[in-house]
């Protein structure tokens, strides 16, 4: 079974810098996190890009369907000045900027499959095949999450020696047959939802699991208690400081 940090930056160091840019990841990485969590999603015009909402006008100063702009009208946005003034003029990364970045902070990485309806598994082709491209096997293998079970398919058909992480608010009822038959390496789910007993029968099963998004040490503690492997976390800096012989 694949090894996680029990840490992970949930979009980099979201509290520190704007979530998902290379200045949230470099954070991450400055803050001593092994792995970030981002969120990657299909321009109009096929691109893969590093965006968490469907829409841009939280995260950017654009506006309307991420799925509706071209990279060319993303890469005029802003997506820094949102969050603090010194961040203005930091952009939405491409997929391949940031890998570039984790490279060279030897970050590891969770890849979320942030789909939009219709083109689940046009994410996956045009995402997987650039990691596979550039990501050096000597650097730690990547995980693959998502919400969507067509985009874990395709990632299972394109990356099968990628661990995938299957992704879900609450536990679905058909989890069994779906982590069975998407190859899931781990089952990520919203701790809010998420019970001891659930977390015993998963990994009696031989899955891992993973919670989302986690922000008080105290809850990360009793998550670990009852087995679960790694929180995604907003704090990553405090969780470690927490966690520091566990990390
Ligand atoms: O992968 C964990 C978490 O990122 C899933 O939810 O909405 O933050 O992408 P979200
Ligand atoms: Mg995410």
């Amino acid at each position: 079974m694949a090894i996680f940090p029990r840490i992970i930056g949930h979009r980099g160091s979201p509290r520190s810098a704007p979530e998902n840019t290379l200045a949230s990841f470099r954070r991450a990485a400055q803050d001593g996190a092994r792995w970030v969590e981002f969120d990657a999603a299909l321009t109009l015009d096929g691109r893969v890009v590093i965006f968490h909402d469907d829409e841009l006008d939280r995260t950017s100063d654009g506006s309307g369907l991420l799925a509706d702009a071209t990279f060319e009208q993303l890469a005029a946005l802003d997506a820094g000045g949102w969050f603090a003034p010194e961040f203005k003029g930091e952009m939405i990364p491409t997929l391949e900027e940031a890998l570039e970045l984790f490279a060279n902070f030897n970050l590891g990485f969770n890849m979320e499959l942030k789909t939009d309806k219709g083109r689940e598994v046009d994410l996956a082709a045009a995402a997987l095949p650039i990691v596979l491209d550039s990501w050096p096997s000597s650097l730690p293998t990547p995980l693959i999450s998502s919400f969507s079970r067509q985009a874990l398919a395709a990632a299972k058909d394109i990356a099968p020696q990628w661990p995938r992480g299957f992704l879900f608010d609450r536990l679905p009822e058909d989890w069994r047959e779906a982590a069975k038959l998407l190859g899931a390496a781990t089952l990520n789910a919203n701790h809010k939802h998420l019970t001891r007993d659930q977390v015993l029968e998963i990994r009696g099963l031989g899955y891992g699991v993973m919670a989302y998004t986690v922000n008080e040490p105290a809850r990360a503690e009793t998550l670990f208690a009852w087995g679960v492997e790694a929180v995604f976390t907003d704090i990553p800096g405090e969780m470690i400081a927490a966690f520091a012989k566990l990390t």
